[in-house]
């Protein structure tokens, strides 16, 4: 089990506010301390575009294999340590991370996406469908919330009836690190586990011999040097999916949300106009709208890469959301603006050899969310009173909208 820096002792932000959109942290940091070491936690950090993208991609100086680190989530217990999970995808190097990877990967094929985008089109259409117009409604509990777990369930191949229950255990397993309530969360986090599991293994034991259109019987089906998935390993992948790609999917829509409302009030007439703008909207909303997006990495050899000394052992924080407003690479980076030439060069998904598997599927959600609310709404508008900062709370990606009213007209 790694240890968890506390990334909060290094960014010292006074509100939740300030961690929702810290851009005066990442300015400070970009100009006047883009390698930064950071004593009380014993880290190195980066902020700078070249230097995230070096340290997240060059695999043979930065490791994903240290033993600190500053994601906290419920599925590092692995029992058997002697050989590398294949499950462990995040923590391994090439070349072991290679098996994983390809073995996660059949999940992700571009064909099955095709077949999955009328589902998600579906799902994304009754969620809307419940929404009222010309009335107030909060679109983190009408959309955003709801539709990632949703989706996922649906691709795992998870009873309808059975979706809900999927939301609570992840909210509990991602819950982010707090040392005050560490053993209390520990046990919960255990419990929720052990429920997920009683939960899913019989259904991965059931669609073995009755394979079907989903992700559980991809990995099934997937198979590497002539190794497959065990039914126990097939289980703890989704539950790594799950970590990975609901709770930063949500956020991602919330945030884009918020955007529409209170960046640029007219982006919403124009997306509207021109749906085909929406994917490049999706672009700027990663870039701009999502944070405290950040990687670790450990130094494997002494090395002089980032202009000082690092040290074998060093750890080494990449913040990407830092890195997407960096000037040498985006022009006037504190502004929303989706027809900038390079928006999808943002490093959200990471780089290199670890870079995201699901953003294929994020983007697409994200798409199918924003086009399918556009073209039932003709307007959406903020209302009086909101105040940001009640309506925040602290998730594994930063802070999270816990609610986002607005309201919305049919003419
Ligand atoms: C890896 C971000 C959605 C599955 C990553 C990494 C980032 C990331 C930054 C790289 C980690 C590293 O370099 O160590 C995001 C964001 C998302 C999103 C911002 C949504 C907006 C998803 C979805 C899925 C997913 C929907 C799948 C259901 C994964 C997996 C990895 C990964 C399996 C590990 C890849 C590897 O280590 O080789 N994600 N992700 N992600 N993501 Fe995502």
């Amino acid at each position: 089990i790694k240890e968890v820096i506390p990334i909060k002792e290094i960014t010292n932000f006074q509100s939740r506010t300030d961690e929702f959109f810290p851009v005066a942290w990442y300015k400070k940091m970009l100009a006047e301390n883009p390698v930064f070491f950071h004593e009380e936690t014993n880290t190195w950090n980066v902020f700078q575009y070249d230097h995230v993208k070096q340290v997240l991609s060059n695999h043979e100086t930065f490791s994903s294999a240290g033993n600190r680190t500053t994601i906290f989530v419920g599925t590092n217990n692995h029992k058997n340590q002697e050989k590398p999970s294949p499950i462990n995808i995040t923590n391994l190097d090439p070349p072991q991370h290679r098996k994983s990877r390809t073995l996660l990967a059949a999940a992700f094929t571009p064909r099955s996406l095709k077949e999955w985008e009328p589902r998600i089109r579906q799902i994304a259409a009754e969620l809307v469908e419940d929404i009222k117009g010309n009335a107030v409604v909060d679109i983190v509990d009408a959309l955003a919330a709801p539709f990632p777990s949703l989706v996922i369930a649906d691709l795992f191949g998870v009873p309808v009836k059975d979706r809900y229950q999927f939301k609570s255990w992840v909210d509990i397993l991602f819950q982010p690190f707090d040392r005050k309530r560490l053993d209390d969360i520990e046990l919960q986090k255990k419990q929720a586990a052990q429920e997920y599991f009683q939960f899913l293994y019989p259904i991965v034991v059931q669609k073995r011999t009755n394979l079907t259109d989903d992700i559980i019987s991809d990995l099934i089906r997937a198979e590497v040097d002539g190794d497959r998935f065990t039914d126990e390993e097939i289980v703890q992948a989704t539950m790594v999916l799950l970590g990975a790609g609901v709770e930063t999917t949500s956020h991602a829509i919330a945030n884009s949300f918020y955007s529409l409302l209170y960046d640029d009030a007219s982006l919403y007439k124009e997306l509207r106009d021109n749906l085909e703008l929406v994917p490049n909207a999706v672009e700027e909303m990663l870039r701009y709208r999502f944070h405290l997006s950040r990687r670790d990495r450990t130094v494997k050899q002494d090395n002089n890469l980032l202009g000082v000394d690092l040290k074998k052992g060093d750890v080494v924080i990449a913040w990407m959301s830092a890195s997407n407003m960096d000037g040498n690479m985006f022009e006037n980076p504190y502004s929303l603006n989706i027809h900038r030439p390079n928006n999808k060069k943002h490093l959200t998904f990471g780089n290199g050899p670890h870079f995201c598997l699901g953003a294929p599927l994020a983007r697409m959600e994200m798409k199918i969310a924003l086009e399918t609310f556009l073209r039932k709404f003709p307007r959406i508008e903020p209302v009086e009173g909101f105040i940001l900062e009640d309506c925040l709370t602290a998730s594994a990606t930063g802070q999270s909208l816990t609610n986002l009213p607005l309201k919305v007209y049919v003419n």
